[in-house]
């Protein structure tokens, strides 16, 4: 389980520190910070798969990417007593992401190149990936430290004695892809499972050509695609090897009266109906409404029977009338049990509703100066994190 997540330099997040629990919802005004929240995760999540470089490049680019103000804002410059201006840069620049729960914490920090270091490449702008390191427990120590990538070195702990793994290590590939050997660095291997089982959801489509309104050859699928194309199949698992009655319940709390079922079409295709008070035949994906499909796809993503270590919800309330937002919210906490869930939302009925669960971690998000940070959260409040690699 994640209980802290810290960023460093990527956007307007320039130092943030934030606590995490089984269910944590994000709110803000707009530009105050949530989707480069959103992305730094996602970015987190690419490491494991190896795309961070790719997902950077489509980004923009590192550079872009870099916090756009001063290396220190002072508290001169806080009081509206100095301008804000950056001065000459003392450290390297570098963009960190990390994460840590009560077993093992990871971080990754990620630079542009050292000039004159590189060979002949065309790929002179490809960020590099300076430093990573796993660690046992929740905080970073040089004494839990038990695997540690500086440029292209990486190493592993191994009792008292350190064994290098590489001296060769390429510099846009990341732990993950390069030393998984499960004898010689198991971390390396649990960690990179659990980073790849995080699930991102944003921003289903429901227009007439959405794929979740066609039908789809059907395989079991415990895991709704992140465009929703594979609905029928995955409410038909539910119906099969999932939780059926937290999946009636869904359906009947979010439109009392109605059932679901999927038919089979002699092509083999599986279609969503919708039985409802009041018609003679069931509508199908293609005649549901975007609200009423938008819950479908969220009960199919909610009720998954394989939970990951962490969902991702980016404004789930989209297209959803205010009545459904307590059945969503209901769903949401019910799916916080078995996984960790961040929502990321601005409805203030579906904040309400999830906020009445205890286990509610609530986070606002505002601008200073155009540096994110969480409203209320003073320094004694923040999470304790280091960065292994500080000191470049
Ligand atoms: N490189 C950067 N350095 C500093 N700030 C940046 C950088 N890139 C983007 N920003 C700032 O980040 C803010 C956008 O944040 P974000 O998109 O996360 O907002 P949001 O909370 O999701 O808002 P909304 O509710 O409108 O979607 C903008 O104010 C933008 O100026
Ligand atoms: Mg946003």
């Amino acid at each position: 389980m994640i209980k802290t997540l810290a960023i460093g330099n990527y956007r307007s997040l320039l130092n943030l520190v934030i606590p995490f629990g089984s269910l944590n919802v994000i709110t803000g005004e707009n530009a105050s910070g949530k989707s480069n929240l959103y992305k730094a995760l996602r970015l987190l999540s690419e490491t494991a798969q190896g795309g961070v470089i790719n997902s950077l490049a489509r980004e923009g680019g590192l550079k872009s990417t870099f916090w756009a103000g001063p290396e220190n804002i002072t508290k001169r410059m806080r009081q509206g007593e100095v301008k804000v201006q950056g001065g000459p840069k003392k450290k390297a620049v570098r963009l960190r992401l990390g994460f840590s729960g009560d077993e093992f914490g990871y971080s990754i920090s990620l630079g542009l190149p050292t000039p004159g270091n590189l060979g002949p490449t065309a790929f002179a702008l490809d960020p590099e990936i300076k430093q990573e390191c796993i660690w046992a427990g929740n905080v970073y120590r040089p004494s839990s430290s038990l695997v540690d990538r500086s440029g292209p070195a990486i190493k592993v702990r191994t009792n008292r004695s350190w064994e290098v793994i590489t001296q060769h290590a390429s510099s846009f590939e990341s732990i993950f892809s390069q030393a998984v050997d499960p004898v010689k660095a198991p971390e390396i291997v649990t960690m990179k499972e659990e980073i790849k089982s995080w699930r991102f959801y944003d921003h289903f489509r429901s227009d007439s050509e959405a794929p979740a309104r066609l039908p789809q050859l059907g395989t079991r699928t415990p895991v709704l695609h992140h465009d929703g194309r594979d609905l029928a199949a995955a409410l038909q698992t539910i119906m099969e090897i999932g939780d059926v009655a937290a999946l009636e319940n869904a359906i009947a709390d979010g439109f009392p009266g109605a059932s679901l079922s999927i038919p089979v079409q002699e092509d083999g295709r599986f279609n969503v109906n919708l039985h409802q008070n009041g018609l003679l035949r069931p509508l199908s994906g293609a005649e549901l409404s975007d609200g009423t499909l938008r819950y479908l796809l969220w009960v199919a993503a909610l009720l998954t029977p394989r939970p990951p270590s962490l969902m991702v919800l980016n404004e789930p309330e989209t297209s959803l009338h205010p009545d459904l937002l307590p059945a969503l919210a209901r769903l949401i906490i019910q799916a916080a049990k078995n996984t960790q869930v961040w929502v990321i939302s601005h409805a203030t009925r579906l904040i309400a509703a999830l906020e009445d669960s205890n286990e509610c971690n609530s986070l606002q998000l505002e601008k200073s100066l155009g540096q994110t940070q969480v409203v209320d959260q003073g320094l004694l409040d923040q999470p304790s994190w280091h960065w292994p690699d500080k000191s470049k």
